[in-house]
């Protein structure tokens, strides 16, 4: 037994460990809650944890691996900021996203000044940037531990060495080791899951901080990514989303030279899994035998996430997305031709350094010509380190916003129309939630919309087919169909 008051303690917790992952990580959530036993009885409750996540799908799914050592450990989930331990698992991608994690710091710090025993920890995407580090070092020296993207699987081990020394605990990487595969998780829903089936990106999109925040490009491997689904399959998981920022890259750098088309339809035969969801392809490199796999699979979900960013091929070029206008045009066109059943959606920003009307208007064209069933419009914000900061061509504000409310009028009409199109139709759905109140059951459509229909609540979590009678603007009410 390891006696907590010797002063050798830490050292000793130290020398025991593992040095292998992720043994070492079992070892070090053993150590915490014993630490964690010794905590509960001198309170007499149980120690409960709050995990908040900023940002994107990636971000959600690490938050699961999160949660799922701090499971592992002891803590109870509450949904209350007002917890032991409260993680803020931040996001970077535009500066409104490291505003609002700023200013929820502030409101932690004001509660932890009537309670010290509590921790706050730090980590994602903006973690991974020195300027944000310092700022809080320097104005927020209430948080406990920081850390970043490539060490999430660590945090056993990190929560230890604050435990142990008393001290501020830092530990951030610059890139990313070794791939720690069978961590313990949660799933937030019981019944869909997400599977990261490769971090980081090589892009380097010019506008664009994810890869120097997530690093290179890593594929995992298919097998460990089965064995995820059977896993997942075999906890009552029906509908899994394949993550990764250009999931058409999958298998280009693991030395398994297995395709996406191939992962698609590997994760498709796990029996159990009904519906595959997948996150994002670059239209770059979308190939045809990914468009066959969506066209003749019929557990992938017909719907596309195609992000055009910009309509303008010279606005494209700038931003070192690899394709013109014509192309994007010409890719969303085979899409359709050979799904046509098929949704396609996107992300657009405005305001790129450079952007004219001209390009502007090519943006509007493109909306107007794809014929998105929904697109997320973004203004565009200034990452320092991108090379898009550099450009000196910045545009004004006042026109960026001007042009984005534009823009927002046009993607409202045509997504409307798209949506008004399905009236009628009869479409598999996923059971989400049920609400008592009402006794409605609101399903998710195969490309993500919303329909609210009367049912029993029984079919939680399982794929029915509804009739969409009626549409109410970005929604359907519907009816189960016999
Ligand atoms: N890997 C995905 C998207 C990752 S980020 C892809 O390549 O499409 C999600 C979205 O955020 C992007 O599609 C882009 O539209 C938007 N985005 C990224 N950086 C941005 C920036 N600096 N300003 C505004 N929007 C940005
Ligand atoms: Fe960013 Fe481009 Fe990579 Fe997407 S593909 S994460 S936009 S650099
Ligand atoms: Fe944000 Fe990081 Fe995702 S910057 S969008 S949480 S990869």
């Amino acid at each position: 037994m390891l006696d907590r008051n010797d002063a050798s303690y830490a050292e000793r917790v130290r020398s025991l460990a593992p040095t292998t992952e992720p043994e070492r990580q079992y070892y070090f959530v053993d150590v915490c809650r014993s630490l964690l036993l010794e905590r509960e009885q001198q309170l007499g409750r149980k120690m409960t944890m709050h995990i908040e996540t900023f940002g994107c799908q990636m971000n959600a799914k690490d938050s699961e691996t999160l949660a799922g050592i701090l499971n592992a450990i002891g803590y109870v989930w509450t949904d209350s900021e007002d917890a032991d331990l409260v993680i803020y698992n931040t996001c970077t991608v535009r500066e409104n996203a490291n505003t609002r994690v700023y200013g929820r710091i502030g409101y932690l710090g004001n509660r932890k000044k009537l309670f010290p025993e509590r921790r706050i920890v730090l980590c994602g995407c903006m973690m991974q940037e020195e300027k944000a580090v310092e700022k809080i070092r320097k104005s927020y020296r209430f948080v406990d531990i920081i850390f970043g993207t490539h060490n999430i699987y660590k945090l056993a081990e990190l929560l230890f060495e604050r435990e142990a020394t008393g001290k501020f605990v830092i530990d951030v990487w610059n890139k990313a080791k070794e791939i720690v595969e069978s961590l313990p998780r949660v799933n937030k829903y019981g019944f869909k899951a997400g599977i990261n089936i490769m971090y980081g990106c090589n892009n380097f999109c010019s506008y664009c901080i994810v890869p120097y925040v997530r690093g290179r490009e890593r594929s995992r491997s298919a097998s460990e990514i089965v064995a995820e689904a059977k896993h997942m399959a075999g906890s009552g998981v029906k509908e899994v989303m394949l993550l990764g920022q250009n999931v058409n890259s999958y298998g280009k750098n693991n030395g398994e030279g297995i395709s996406f088309a191939k992962l698609l339809r590997m994760v498709s035969e796990v029996e159990g899994i009904e519906r595959i969801r997948f996150m994002t392809p670059h239209p770059k490199d979308l190939s045809d035998e990914l468009i066959e796999e969506i066209a003749v699979n019929p557990k992938v979900c017909r719907h596309v996430h195609l992000p055009l960013q910009s309509g303008s091929s010279a606005i494209l070029k700038a931003m070192n997305r690899r394709y013109t206008k014509e192309q994007y045009l010409a890719l969303v066109e085979r899409i359709q031709k050979r799904i046509p059943d098929v949704s396609v959606t996107t992300d657009i920003i405005v305001g790129f350094p450079g952007e004219t009307e001209e390009d502007f208007a090519d943006t509007v064209d493109v909306v107007t010509k794809a014929q998105f069933m929904s697109a997320y419009t973004f203004l565009y914000s200034k990452r320092n380190g991108t090379p898009a900061a550099e450009m000196d061509n910045q545009v004004n504000e006042e026109v960026a916003s001007e042009r984005f409310q534009r823009l927002l009028a046009v993607v409202g009409e045509v997504s409307h129309q798209q949506v008004k199109r399905l009236e009628g139709q009869t479409q598999t759905v996923l059971c989400e939630e049920y609400n008592e109140e009402t006794g409605l059951m609101t399903g998710r459509l195969e490309n993500n919309l919303l329909v609210h229909f009367p049912c029993g609540k029984d079919l939680l979590g399982s794929l029915v087919p509804v009739v969409l009678s009626e549409c109410k603007g970005f929604y359907f009410l519907g009816t189960k169909a016999d």
